[in-house]
């Protein structure tokens, strides 16, 4: 299946991703940890794309685009993929149609997930990401480490990302209004969009959206 989450920062894309891939047995491609492991890594796209991210804006097309196509290419993700902060804007919307037809493929879903923004303000203020990967995702009430600080996959630290602050969330919720909300209807148009509420507990929602999947293909 090719699949697109979409929904507001912190609404728990990353969080349902993980799941959903693992159960669908595709990869999940995030270009927000895709740029986080740039960024770590020190390379120069990591360099172009921080100031972007600190400051809640969208890194530009550019540079997502290319970043995006490059990973979709990869041999693992051939028979499908599930896309997680991609498209983020109608521009990178029309590029990925655009690619996907030239391959002689079709997006078979657009996931949707409704969450809100009292809720979503929650789950960011207490999120806890791992230095070395950051889709090792926890929350200091709703899903803590068994080991404060430390991550329960791989070990490493766990901090509070850069752009969760006060200040940029609310930046980056006008952007998901403004430039990201739009690819709703887009995806609409083409009878893609299958919306679901991102309410409820972690695994009450990975069954919510399963079923939902289901009743698409
Ligand atoms: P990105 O990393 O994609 O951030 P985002 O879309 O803002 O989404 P988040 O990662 O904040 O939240 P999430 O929905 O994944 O929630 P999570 O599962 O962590 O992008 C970051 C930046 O990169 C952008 O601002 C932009 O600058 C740049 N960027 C990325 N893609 C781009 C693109 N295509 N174009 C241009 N720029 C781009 O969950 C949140 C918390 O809630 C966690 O603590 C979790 O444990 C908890 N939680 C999850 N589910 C539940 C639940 N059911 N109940 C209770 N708690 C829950
Ligand atoms: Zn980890």
């Amino acid at each position: 299946m090719r699949i697109v989450l979409v929904g507001p920062p912190g609404a728990g894309k990353g969080t349902q991703a993980a799941f959903l891939a693992k159960n669908l047995s595709i990869p999940h491609i995030s270009t927000g940890d895709l740029f986080r492991a740039n960024i770590s890594q020190g390379t120069e796209l990591g360099k172009q794309a921080k100031a972007y991210m600190d400051a809640g804006n969208l890194v530009p097309d550019e540079v997502t685009i290319g970043m995006a196509k490059d990973r979709m290419s990869q041999p693992d993700a051939e028979n499908g993929f599930l896309l997680d902060g991609f498209p983020r804007n109608v521009s990178q919307a029309e590029a990925l149609d655009e690619t996907l037809k030239t391959e002689g493929m079709k997006l078979d879903a657009v996931l949707d997930l409704e969450v809100p923004e009292d809720e979503v303000v929650k789950r960011i203020a207490g999120r806890r990401v791992c230095r070395k990967d950051s889709s090792h995702v926890f929350h200091v009430t709703y899903s803590p480490a068994k080991q404060e600080g430390v991550c329960d996959v791989c070990g490493g630290e766990l901090y509070q990302r850069d752009d969760d602050s006060e200040e940029t969330v609310r930046k980056r919720l006008e952007v998901y209004h403004t430039q990201t909300e739009p690819i709703i209807d887009y995806y609409r148009a083409q009878g893609l969009v299958v919306t679901i509420s991102a309410l409820g507990k972690v695994d009450e929602v990975t069954k919510r959206a399963m079923d939902a999947l289901s009743r698409e293909s």
